[in-house]
């Protein structure tokens, strides 16, 4: 049998509100990423999908705590880790491309500049050479006039083009995950597509295994292999996604599909 890439087990985490209140956003979270799968991770909004992402990436908030769990990743926990090398493997093997792609950009920096940045931390290459390299992923991202494109600064980006900035980053690291949370959220229905083509693309060719947060069942149900359904911080059920839609075993699960799987009003349509 194959191991996991990753194994989350029994996490819980632990959130202190503005009103210094105590309360548990994640309550003994568990599921299990293979190699070269599509994992798609659903619920409704506050469920804990995106606290999730962040504990696996070492970047939860301040204010949030871990309380116990472990999170075993290439046959380490990643949560008795030294800090250092926590973020050590944060970039190089773990990534992740977030909702709004502008906040996670360096508003003051051409994003040719920034590829190149990132090229050389992970490929150690001359400035030079970083900067060709970085034109040749923005490319890969789909971005055409890349030399031009590249002197840009993010505010000069179009969501969608920001997105396939942070996926030529995403390139230059390589990553043995990848976390996408709710990447194409607030984006127009035809980029969106395009984006997940792009995704699924890179997926296939660089065999990286993908954790894909969506609200959308629809493109689980397109690129995902299997699913994990949360609710309430807690995972409800973990299936392959024909079998999810067939036979959806949990009730939660049977709503969530009566309340999410409206393909006649994609979910930005109202903005
Ligand atoms: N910065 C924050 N401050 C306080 N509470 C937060 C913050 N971010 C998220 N939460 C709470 O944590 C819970 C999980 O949120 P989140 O993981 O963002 O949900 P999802 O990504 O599924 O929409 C929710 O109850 C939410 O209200
Ligand atoms: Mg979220």
């Amino acid at each position: 049998m194959t191991e996991p890439l990753l194994a989350i087990e029994n996490l819980y985490v632990t959130l202190i509100d503005d009103r210094g209140k105590s309360k548990t956003i994640l309550q003994g979270v568990s599921f299990e990423i293979y190699p070269n799968e599509v994992m798609g991770l659903v619920g409704e909004s506050g469920s804990g999908k995106s606290m999730t992402a962040l504990a696996l990436m070492g970047l939860l908030p301040h204010r949030a705590q871990i309380h116990s769990g472990r999170i075993w990743f290439g046959g380490q926990n990643l949560l008795a880790l030294p800090k250092r090398e926590f973020s050590a493997l944060r970039g190089s093997q773990i990534a992740m491309i977030f909702q709004n792609p502008r906040a996670a950009l360096n508003p003051l920096m051409r994003v040719g500049n920034q590829v190149a940045r990132v090229v050389r931390l992970h490929q150690g290459l001359g400035k030079r050479a970083a900067y060709g390299k970085g034109l040749d992923l923005l490319q890969q991202a789909g971005i055409t006039d890349t030399s031009i494109r590249a002197r840009a600064y993010p505010h000069q980006l179009s969501g969608g083009m920001a997105q396939r900035v942070l996926i030529a980053m995403m390139l230059a690291c390589q990553p043995r995950l990848l976390i996408a949370d709710e990447p194409t959220t607030g984006l127009d229905v035809t980029i969106q597509a395009q984006i997940f083509e792009l995704i699924k693309a890179i997926q296939v060719e660089l065999g990286t295994t993908l954790l894909l947060i969506t609200h959308d069942l629809g493109v689980v149900s397109e690129v995902c292999q299997r699913v994990a359904v949360m609710q309430a911080g807690k995972i409800q059920e973990v299936a392959a996604v024909a079998d999810l839609f067939a036979h959806p075993q949990h009730p939660y699960t049977q709503h969530l599909m009566s309340t999410l799987l409206r393909v006649d009003r994609p979910a930005n349509y109202r903005e």
